[in-house]
């Protein structure tokens, strides 16, 4: 884990109010795994404090991509940093997706910005894995198919796509992957990850999620992000540092 001072290369808007961060950054690109986080301080003054926790979106040579939305103070300030700042950046944080093992199919689900992580997996999947996505968002403009293989989306309101829910989608494609050695990789919001959790019990399918919750160090210090554990009775784990890939069995999500 470093702090480093990355700057700035590019900002690109690849969906209205999704942005694209690029940054050099040689160190971390030559370590960082998919499925990771970088802690960023987005400002030199004291507002806002905390870093903000991202997914690493992807890594090319010796560039990092960040892909954000603005919720508030700091991701506003981070999409309007000038082209050239140097961005503290804490990382790489965290555990990592598991993309070894005895399967032959990786599907890929996400909800909203859910699909941040993703293009880095599937950089590291494609040319030893098939490789499916369900993608879905609330509406056409949050449904994110940057640098996707394979995709198949929905949106609540049926304006693009299959229209419901996301893993309501995966499920009536379910036929497709029963009989191949499959791992499922899910990041969105809580109600997605929960009936993700639910689809893969049920058909017995391997799945890891990215988990998120509010942090402040990123690195196990503050005990600030507990997550339970399904392993023993009142056990938590820390997102940050067990996570913020869990295998579904292992938390209540
Ligand atoms: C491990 C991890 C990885 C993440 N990866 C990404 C990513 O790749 N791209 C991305 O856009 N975001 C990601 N997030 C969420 C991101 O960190 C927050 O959106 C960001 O911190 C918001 O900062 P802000 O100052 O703009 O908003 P704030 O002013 O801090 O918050 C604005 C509003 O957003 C809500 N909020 C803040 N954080 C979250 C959250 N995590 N989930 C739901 N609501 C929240 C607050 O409660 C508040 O209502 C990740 C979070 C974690 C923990
Ligand atoms: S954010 Fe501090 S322990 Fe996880």
């Amino acid at each position: 884990m470093f702090v480093i001072y990355s700057p700035v290369e590019e900002i690109i808007e690849i969906n209205p109010q999704i942005f694209l961060l690029k940054v050099f950054s040689p160190k971390i690109a030559s370590i960082i795994k998919p499925g990771q986080f970088l802690n960023i301080r987005v400002t030199e003054g004291n507002y806002p404090l905390l870093r903000r926790p991202f997914s690493i979106c992807d890594v090319e040579g010796d560039h990092l991509y960040l892909m954000f939305n603005i919720m508030g103070t700091g991701t506003s300030i981070l999409a309007h940093k000038p082209i050239g700042t140097d961005l503290d950046i804490l990382g790489p944080l965290g555990n990592g997706f598991n993309l070894e093992g005895d399967y032959d199919t990786a599907i890929i689900v996400a909800g909203g910005l859910g699909a941040a992580p993703f293009p880095f997996v599937t950089r590291k999947l494609k040319e030893k894995k098939n490789i499916f996505s369900f993608i879905g968002g609330r509406t056409e403009h949050d449904i994110i198919t940057y640098n996707l293989n394979n995709v198949k989306e929905s949106s609540d309101d049926g304006s693009r796509g299959y229209k419901g829910n996301v893993v309501d989608l995966l499920e009536n494609h379910v036929e497709q992957f029963k009989n191949s050695k499959t791992k499922i990789f899910g990041c969105g919001p809580t109600a997605m990850l929960r009936s993700l959790k639910e689809f893969s019990l049920k058909y017995n399918f391997d799945c890891e999620v990215s988990t998120e919750c509010a942090m402040a160090c990123g690195f196990g210090i503050c005990q600030g992000c507990p997550i339970e554990s399904t392993q023993q009775q009142d056990s938590y784990l820390l997102v940050c540092k067990d996570g913020p890939i869990f295998n579904v069995k292992d938390v209540v999500i």
